[in-house]
């Protein structure tokens, strides 16, 4: 029995780094550039601080920006056919886990056969795709450094998924400048939404002493900066932490997948369509309470971690601190963790307990192995 650890060939960051992008493309052998990404990074400004980069560098590029959030398969099919009449040589994503989960997906379509229907699941794309660039502008997908592109398929309303090692970025670049200008509640729903991904990758089934190691560090830097980036979105530190947080959680559950707590957030968001970083959120306190007796040790680390002391406390007690820490959190970030303040009728459940089982990939990595009616009462415990 042999295992791997997969992650990104490189990256680049600190302060200001964005503007060693134009050295990272010829890195790749780049001379054409389409640049993917969304509305809102374009408002902001950011948008206009990749293409400064690359104007001064005379490469010439080429724009995709209606990446919509929670994409639905539909963005690929145009953002594809904006890179069919560019034909770029490197794609540079820039924004949150959308825009660069669209440029991976971008990625690959633009060089292999059929659409993407054809490769939703585990391990279905042939060969590599234009090599990408990833750089993202929020501390919480991680999507930089994973193999994953996250769709919404509207014949079923349900999120799937391509995952695959082609698309994975050849260069990641992480500017903690680019997520300064964050507003507090997107701060909190993707700082936690990091924090989800390190604690499932963690206790989950499949972690191992690499991802271990990568998770607990995020899962300390997310506990003694998410509030402090908040409170003030121009602490310089905590937003540089989160970042780092983030994308060091990701290199870990692109290894191990998540668990639980992602499936039953694609089941409540491909129905009613709420925030991603939300949705792990609230979810959170509830699967790590499910998820306690399978793995008491890992939950008295993530107690340990927010700087509990389960020490000498039978161990259910000390495992059942990392809930009350992270309920805390979610109290101070004004997250409320209970599912009737989200608009779901309670009548939903059952058909979301339904759909939350159907996401094999993550239920497969969950420390605690669920029944559809362990879920139906999970949802209705915490109604
Ligand atoms: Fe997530």
């Amino acid at each position: 029995m042999f295992s791997s650890f997969n992650t990104v060939d490189r990256i680049v960051y600190g302060f200001g780094c964005l503007e060693e992008l134009a050295g990272e493309i010829k890195r790749l052998q780049g001379s054409r550039v389409l640049v993917i990404t969304d509305p809102g990074v374009k408002a902001a400004g950011l948008l206009d601080a990749v293409t400064r980069v690359l104007d001064r560098a005379q490469l010439p590029f080429g724009v995709f920006a209606e990446v919509e959030p929670e994409p639905s398969i539909e963005v690929v099919a145009k953002s594809v056919a904006a890179g069919k009449a560019f034909q770029p040589s490197v794609i540079v994503g820039i924004g949150g886990g959308s825009s660069l989960d669209i440029a991976k997906a971008t990625s690959v379509m633009l060089t292999n056969p059929g659409t993407v229907y054809d490769y939703l699941g585990m391990d279905l794309v042939p060969g590599p795709g234009v090599p990408s660039i990833l750089i993202p502008t929020t501390a919480g997908t991680g999507s930089e450094v994973t193999s994953i592109s996250v769709l919404g398929d509207s014949r079923d309303n349900l999120k799937k998924a391509v995952v695959s090692p082609h698309l994975t970025a050849r260069c990641v670049m992480l500017d903690p400048q680019l997520t300064l200008g964050l507003p507090p509640q997107v701060t909190a729903r993707s700082g936690m939404d990091a924090l989800v991904h390190a604690i499932e990758s963690f206790t989950g089934i499949r972690a191992t002493v690499f991802t271990d190691t990568l998770n607990l560090q995020a899962i300390r830097m997310i506990a003694h900066n998410l509030r402090k980036a908040y409170a003030n979105g121009d602490d310089q530190q905590a937003r540089q932490n989160m970042l780092y947080a983030s994308c060091m959680a990701g290199m870990a559950f692109s290894n191990t997948q998540n668990g639980l707590d992602h499936a039953i957030a694609l089941a409540i968001g491909g129905s009613f369509h709420l925030p991603h970083g939300l949705l792990t959120a609230f979810i959170c306190p509830w699967v790590m309470e499910y998820n306690l007796l399978a793995a008491p040790d890992k939950f008295k680390e993530i107690a340990r971690a927010f700087g509990e002391n389960p020490d000498g406390l039978p161990d259910m007690e000390g495992a059942r601190l990392a809930v009350k820490a992270v309920k805390t959190l979610l109290d101070d970030l004004d997250i409320s963790y209970k599912l009737s303040d989200y608009n779901v009728p309670i009548e939903a459940i059952p058909a979301l307990a339904k759909a939350t089982m159907g996401a094999a990939r993550l239920i497969n990595n969950n420390p605690r192995r669920p029944s559809q009616q362990d879920v139906e009462k999970v949802l209705q415990v915490n109604y």
